[in-house]
């Protein structure tokens, strides 16, 4: 609490400027009267919004279908496709526009029109069909950041296929649990990927996956050659250009009821197991579109540039799909910030002439550190907009944010949202609210927050409790795969009256203006990418070295958060005051990080492994995680220990071995 007490004494307050304000798309006063017609008539609002941004093969009749809550429907008999949506219906007037400017790890630059889109997006849908692929099957995406990620999104969706993105970053057998659980038929995968001037497989963690078992469903491998790897091939796989050999570059979109899953996406939670989020077509759409409109602003000549890798749902929202639903400009990036050096963002810039600049604090935390006045030597006047998304961002970032890179010209929208609701909830919209550095300020229009205690009874401004959302949207979350009942319990627990918890803490202040807290529950948040605290510790028991084991989160200057994980051993624990102790427990703490990196994948290697002959457990013989978290931040024990089983361990949880 006494970080967002001292966060909310924020009181620096940017407006507008009259040059925004004035070539906007939202006003203060159309602002206004949306959130006024939301709150009038909350079906009449959204139905009217996907009448006018969609376009609909069969209209449809009925706007919110509430009959089976929370399993809820939006404008499910209408008819549509997403990639329907985002490519063929902007060529009549704009096929040549520009739909992507793709720049390689190594600088190379590939531009591709909606046309050219449009004509690669057919072949591979078309290559998809001949493979037998039919409306509802899954296919797993395991690509890195290419155009080719996005012709496969696309192509799927132009069937009515659901896809899966695992983001590269993900181990074979993270992998693995995917495809297993969305019994998928097919994974389009590359041999590689690029990072940083260096080749890094891809392709092996797929023959991995498949060879752990559990995906037989899996027919068919298709590998994009993206560097100069060595790859084995087996029966099942074939290389992207053979699979795409002889299609026709037309392909008839698939129709499909709005309610249609348009992909899985999986993510952590407080159990051992990710979670599939499934979203559905039409409102998922909806919602991206709008987005793209009203928080980003967009214009037929803005250059725009997300930098979040398609494995994840800000990829998926602000790279593969909103801003083709809206027929922009956007600038791909294969590589990383650093790479040849720390400028690359900000030369990408100036080369492309980006306009709308959206990422995440732990970047914009990473380059300040490598380079605070590295922006000034670089042209950044085409910018006019700024985002942020991910994890809250601290003032001083913001203000960083704000000056260095924006020149005090650019408003900065930062952007509250997740998996679960598919588009922006909370976030300033850029010509109508005036912004606070640190607060994801108010709703989108028509969404409906709020503040509530345990109980679900709303509380004042002020004071700290859970967020929720109060009323379905449209690209919220429909179901978790083959986990409904999970889906229900979570997200719609019954002390919360019917609302959507969304997992966070928050506090608005006296203007109204949301502050969020982080989360709630057992889930952290390290450089914007969720991590489940139960799934490392479940990672971590899987090694034949550890008996038992708790994780939690430290507050970290660049990552935001940091993952550290208190472990007991099966064998002796080392005498740590020995060299030769000290040693082997290094070894085995470093034995231990490799293992989660496998398990998971490299997000998920705990900074910090402690280890200790047990874990505090109150006498039922509970995890006191609380006295961990303090434990691991170093802070003073203010829990109350007289329930602990064992209070003489505290002591040994404290030592750090270097
Ligand atoms: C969690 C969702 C939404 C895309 C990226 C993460 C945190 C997200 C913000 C923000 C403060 C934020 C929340 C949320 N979060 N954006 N602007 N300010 N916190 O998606 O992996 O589903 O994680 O990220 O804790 O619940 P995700």
């Amino acid at each position: 609490m006494s970080s967002i007490n001292s966060l909310i004494l924020e009181k620096r307050l940017f407006e507008p400027s009259e040059k925004f304000k004035n070539q906007a798309n939202i006003n203060a006063q159309t602002y206004a009267a949306l959130c006024e017609e939301a709150r009038d008539d909350y079906e009449g609002y959204w139905s009217r919004l996907a009448k006018i941004f969609l376009e609909w093969k069969k209209p449809f009749s009925q706007t919110l279908d509430k009959s089976n809550a929370p399993f809820y429907k939006w404008f499910a008999d209408g008819e549509i496709n997403a990639s329907y949506n985002c490519i063929d219906r902007h060529i009549d007037q704009n096929g040549d526009k520009t739909a992507i400017i793709f720049e390689s790890d190594d600088g190379k630059v590939t531009s591709i029109s909606y046309r050219t889109l449009l004509s690669k997006v057919s072949q591979f849908a078309n290559s998809l069909k001949s493979a037998g692929l039919k409306t509802g099957d899954r296919v797993i995406i395991y690509l890195p950041m290419s155009i080719e990620a996005v012709v496969a999104m696309q192509a799927c969706a132009r069937l009515g296929l659901i896809h899966s993105v695992v983001f590269g970053g993900f181990s074979a057998k993270s992998l693995q649990e995917r495809i297993h659980d969305a019994t998928a038929k097919m994974i389009i995968t590359s041999d590689g990927q690029m990072r940083g001037g260096k080749a890094l497989p891809l392709k092996p963690a797929v023959d991995e996956a498949l060879k752990l078992g559990g995906c037989e469903s899996v027919s068919k491998v298709v590998v994009y050659k993206r560097t100069s790897l060595q790859t084995e091939m087996n029966s099942i796989d074939v290389w992207w250009d053979d699979f795409i050999e002889g299609q026709s570059d037309t392909c008839e979109p698939v129709w499909v009821n709005s309610e249609h899953p348009l992909f899985l996406l999986y993510t952590s939670g407080s159990t051992g197991t990710p979670k599939g989020v499934q979203h559905s077509t039409g409102g998922y759409l909806l919602q991206v579109a709008l987005s793209m409109l009203w928080t980003f602003d967009i214009k037929d000549s803005d250059i725009f540039w997300c930098t979040a890798d398609v494995g994840w749902i800000t990829g998926h929202s602000y790279v593969a799909y909103g801003p083709l639903a809206v027929g922009a400009t956007q600038v791909i990036f294969e590589g990383i910030p650093t790479y040849p050096d720390a400028g690359r963002f900000w030369d990408m810039i100036e080369r492309h002439q980006v306009s709308i600049f959206y990422t995440a604090p732990t970047a914009i935390r990473s380059l300040i550190k490598l380079g605070a006045d590295l922006p000034n030597k670089y042209d950044l006047s085409s910018l006019r907009l700024l985002g942020s998304v991910g994890e809250p961002i601290n003032p001083e970032a913001w203000m960083w944010f704000y000056e260095t890179v924006g020149k005090c010209l650019c408003p900065i929208v930062d952007t509250w949202w997740q998996t679960e609701t598919g588009a922006h909830m909370l976030t300033p919209i850029p010509g109508a609210t005036s912004l606070k550095p640190g607060s994801c300020c108010k709703a989108f229009p028509g969404i409906q927050l709020a503040i509530v205690d345990e109980a679900g009874n709303q509380l004042k401004n002020g004071e700290g409790g859970v967020l929720v959302i109060q009323k379905p949207w449209p690209s919220m979350i429909r179901t978790i795969w083959n986990n409904p009942q999970r889906y229900q319990s979570g997200y719609f627990p019954p002390d919360y009256q019917g609302a959507y918890l969304a997992g966070d803490g928050a506090v608005k202040d006296e203007d109204g203006y949301f502050w969020i807290m982080g989360r709630i529950d057992d889930v952290l948040n390290v450089s914007g990418h969720r991590l489940g605290t139960m799934e490392i510790e479940s990672a971590l028991v899987a090694n034949k070295l550890v008996a038992e084991a708790a994780v939690v989160g430290k507050p970290h200057e660049i990552k935001g958060e940091s993952v550290v994980a208190f472990v007991v051993l099966k064998q002796a624990l080392p005498d740590l005051s020995d060299a030769i102790g000290n040693e082997t427990a290094k070894k085995v703490i470093n034995e231990l990080r490799d293992w989660v990196g496998k398990e998971i994948g490299p997000i998920a290697k705990p900074d910090e492994i402690r280890l200790c002959e047990n874990l505090p457990k109150t006498r039922s013989g509970k995890i006191m995680r609380r006295l961990l978290r303090s434990i691991a931040r170093g802070e003073e024990i203010t829990a109350d220990i007289s329930t602990l089983d064992n209070p003489h361990i505290i002591q040994q949880l404290s030592q750090v071995i270097k």
